[in-house]
């Protein structure tokens, strides 16, 4: 892929430096890396900084992540394999397959995005308590503590936080204790305006006193069922009470002698990931020209995403064909159908509606002194997901129940047009894009991921590409990008990304090119022999940080 360092104006940290008993962290806010850096040097591991970095997350980019969603962590070590544990939000009991339409069984507009409704059950809270537990080193005190401090003393907004609270003013508005801490006198606030968030606070001291009832049992939970019913939503507290982390075998695949573990399903990242690979590796991609290059990546990309679509959904309630999917000669099939010289026409569907709002969701990247290291990216959605705030909870929810097809055949808000494996139903886990990604090769390892809801696997693709090739971190997370996904039937690029006159070519051949604004928030730490390096994307507000860690004595509990 071609290197146009279009971002490098913009700035962002980014830090390179070598050495192998260094850590490297990479996430979307500095308070979140000072966060992990502080977990490591109390001697805790890089399982125990991810609960910190979850946990320091919903506080300082509340629109990213939060204890009302969920995500995915991918963990590994140098020795032990890796494991994703699945905190995705699940669908309440109460919800079922028309929950989004009307008795004559049309769209209920907004339902399955804004206010308690929109709304599933989630799993960061379960998470934060299972990864502490299972492969931390510290207790949840200690995990949680810069979370909490950073609850305690605020924030100041950004210009992220002002740009996508004012996308998202009217749904926070809607909920009284939403507006009460993200809005400023029901306006959005000034950049440098500081949110403070006493009762997320406390939760988390409660969190970490009495682990995960202290969120899915007891009275608040009973308050979080009754502000989201009070409000046309259908929690129970048994959905609360019954919710579970699971963990789940990531999904592997070799390319060009390369192994990518990546998120299983109910992500459907690793599936395209490893599907859009078995295709290109048939095409000597290295030698092709620009056009060519591009041409072959799109035309794999329409046909997973449209595998995708159809047959991916919660791997607990939906028989996949994933044996097939991930099979090699499948993907050779796939191959033999595409003309080099001439785009596939996707099916003709209704037109898609833009998510329009900027990144929201959140990934993280970090690797500890010893070689452990977690790839997660966490979800509420939407910025700000849902905007609804149980009254008194200080928890703002998701809405990741549009990430279902709330009506088969119809795109969702990133223009999906998905099928009944992905229908909505009591129990059931949305299927998401987060692709969390650990890519190895002999000395060389890669740990990433980032948010962009459907864009996330082209994101992550194409940062793939760059690591593979031996780019740095920070021109892999400069680079400009390009999208297609089946439906609608169209080749998405950020400005100047491709070449007008590649743009040209494209275009003789039958593909539809469309300027949209850059996307992505790539978090990447990649290790090359002794070389450990990690950038952040310079279209966001993260930082990189590479560097020894000193662990202060006497820290565990
Ligand atoms: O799980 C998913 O695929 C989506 N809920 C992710 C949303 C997202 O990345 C929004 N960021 N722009």
């Amino acid at each position: 892929m071609t290197a146009l360092p279009l971002w490098a104006a913009a700035g962002a940290p980014v830090k390179e430096e070598s050495g192998a008993s260094k850590a490297a962290v990479a996430t979307a806010h500095p308070v979140a890396t000072a966060a992990a850096f502080e977990t490591l040097e109390a001697g805790g591991n890089a399982f125990d900084a991810a609960v910190a970095v979850t946990a320091t997350l919903a506080v300082v980019e509340p629109y990213g992540s939060g204890l009302g969603g969920g995500g995915f962590w991918l963990l590994a070590g140098d020795e032990t394999p890796a494991v994703m544990v699945d905190g995705r939000e699940t669908a309440p009991a109460e919800a079922d397959h028309d929950l989004y339409l009307d008795e004559e069984g049309e769209r209920l507009e907004g339902a399955s995005m804004n206010g308690p409704l929109a709304a599933g059950i989630p799993g960061t809270p379960a998470a934060l308590v299972h990864i502490t537990r299972e492969h931390g080193r510290l207790g949840l005190a200690e995990n949680l503590r810069p979370a909490i401090r950073a609850a305690r003393e605020g924030v100041p907004v950004t210009p992220t936080y002002h740009r996508l609270a004012g996308f998202r003013r009217d749904a926070l508005a809607a909920s009284g204790d939403a507006a009460a801490i993200f809005l400023d006198n029901g306006e959005v606030p000034d950049v440098g305006h500081r949110i403070t968030q006493p009762a997320l606070a406390d939760l988390l001291e409660r969190l970490a006193d009495e682990g995960a009832a202290a969120f899915y049992e007891g009275d608040f939970a009973e308050t979080l069922v009754e502000g989201v019913r009070a409000e046309g939503g259908i929690w129970m507290p048994e959905d609360l009470a019954d919710y579970r982390v699971v963990e789940r075998e990531p999904i592997r695949s070799e390319y060009d002698g390369w192994t990518l573990t990546a998120a299983a399903p109910p992500s459907s990242g690793g599936v395209v990931l490893a599907q859009t690979l078995n295709i290109l590796s048939g095409y000597d991609l290295e030698g092709a020209d620009e056009a060519d290059r591009l041409h072959y990546v799109v035309e794999a990309l329409r046909r997973t995403y449209r595998d995708r679509n159809a047959h991916l959904g919660d791997p607990d309630h939906v028989a996949m064909p994933l044996e097939t999917l991930l099979d090699p000669a499948y993907a050779a099939g796939q191959r033999a159908t595409i003309h080099p010289g001439r785009a596939t026409d996707s099916a003709a569907l209704p037109p898609v509606v833009d998510a329009g709002g900027g990144p929201s969701t959140t990934h993280f990247s970090l690797l500890d002194t010893e070689g452990n290291r977690v790839a997660a990216t966490l979800s509420i959605n939407y910025p700000f997901g849902s905007g609804f705030m149980p009254p008194g909870t200080g928890v703002l929810l998701n809405n990741e129940m549009d990430d279902f097809a709330a009506e088969p055949g119809r795109p969702n808000a990133y223009g999906l047009v998905q099928g009944e494996a992905n229908a909505v139903g009591a129990g059931r886990r949305p299927l998401s894009s987060m692709t969390p990604t650990f890519l190895e090769k002999a000395d060389r390892l890669a740990i990433l991921g980032s948010p962009g809801g459907s864009r996330i696997i082209t994101t992550v693709l194409q940062a793939a590409f760059g690591v593979m090739d031996g780019d740095g971190a920070s021109t892999i997370a400069e680079r400009g990008r390009f999208h297609h996904q089946y439906l609608p039937d169209v080749i998405e690029h950020e400005p100047a990304a491709i070449p007008a006159s590649v743009r040209e070519e494209l275009a003789e051949r039958g593909h539809v090119l469309e300027e949209v604004r850059p996307f992505g928030d790539l978090q990447l730490v990649v290790r090359r022999g002794e070389v450990l390096e990690a950038a952040s994307d310079p279209r966001g507000e993260g930082k990189a940080e590479v560097r020894p860690v000193l662990v202060a004595p006497a820290t565990a509990d």
